[in-house]
């Protein structure tokens, strides 16, 4: 099975992204009654949050049908300005104003990152309407959309290379390993840690979390990450090498929308 990428022009790109968030959110409501979306954090996803917010597409949405989980979090207040929950609220919440659903988010006040991994995951677990999948004595969720993006060292939400919990993963080819069972998220940490200005402490869904969901969109932009792009789909690294490809155990519900300039070194695409 071919990796599914959509290679879109830049002033396209939001628009279209957003019109297939819009599709999805829209099939699942009709077929299930509530759609459950998490939502990717960093800077790539912020644009295309205000137009889901805006006229004509906030009309489009069953917003009070939808059940929003943040993918991962950076351990820092809320009001910080390198919060995943602050971007969400001020790109798509506030715009929304009192169509805004409920957003099921990391609580980074409490004593500490694993004490908030352990909350997050009973918080996601009580959210309505999420299916839950019993298979090899777990109970895994299955999100009807996920959102992800790619950083340029090729790691997904707050999977990051070399993490330990990958390492176990990459010995097996299904989405769990016994470190991880059952786990909806978990606490990591960013491997340059504080010393390099980022936010050292992360909590990030797993991988079968994330990638158990009937559809998952990777969004990359700009040409900054043309050369990871290019390793993560057409190279073989494995998965605590590059965490992006833990996309090849869910090849199928996968879609990538890529804009040209990080599709420019790819040797495959339509
Ligand atoms: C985060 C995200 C992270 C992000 C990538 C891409 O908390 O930063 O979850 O996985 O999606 O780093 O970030 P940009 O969209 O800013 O390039």
């Amino acid at each position: 099975m071919q990796t599914n990428i959509e290679v879109v022009e830049p002033k396209l790109y939001d628009a279209v992204v957003a019109d297939e968030i819009c599709a999805i959110v829209n099939e699942a409501v009709s077929d299930r009654g509530v759609c459950s979306v998490v939502l990717a954090g960093g800077s790539t996803p912020g644009s295309v949050y205000r137009l889901l917010s805006r006229p004509p597409r906030v009309d489009d949405l069953p917003w009070s049908k939808m059940r929003l989980i943040l993918g991962d979090e950076r351990w820092v207040p809320l009001e910080d300005n390198q919060s995943n929950a602050r971007m969400v609220h001020d790109t798509l919440l506030a715009p929304l104003g009192g169509k805004a659903p409920e957003l099921c988010r990391v609580d980074t006040s409490l004593k500490a990152p694993q004490v908030g991994a352990q909350a997050y995951e009973q918080a996601i677990r009580k959210v309505e309407g999420i299916e839950v999948k019993r298979s090899d004595g777990s109970d895994m969720l299955v999100f009807d959309l996920v959102l992800l993006g790619m950083g340029e060292d090729g790691h997904t939400a707050s999977l990051f290379p070399g993490e330990p919990l990958l390492s176990a993963l990459a010995s097996v080819q299904a989405l769990e390993c016994e470190e991880l069972r059952g786990r909806v998220c978990v606490a990591v940490s960013h491997p340059e840690g504080a010393s390099s200005g980022v936010v050292a402490e992360r909590i990030s869904l797993t991988p079968a979390a994330l990638f158990s969901a009937r559809r998952v969109l990777f969004l990359v932009r700009g040409e900054g990450k043309a050369e990871m792009l290019k390793l993560v789909v057409e190279g073989d690294a494995a998965i605590d090498v590059l965490p992006s490809r833990l996309y090849t155990r869910a090849l199928g519900r996968v879609t990538w929308f890529v804009d040209s300039p990080a599709a420019a070194m790819l040797s495959s695409v339509r």
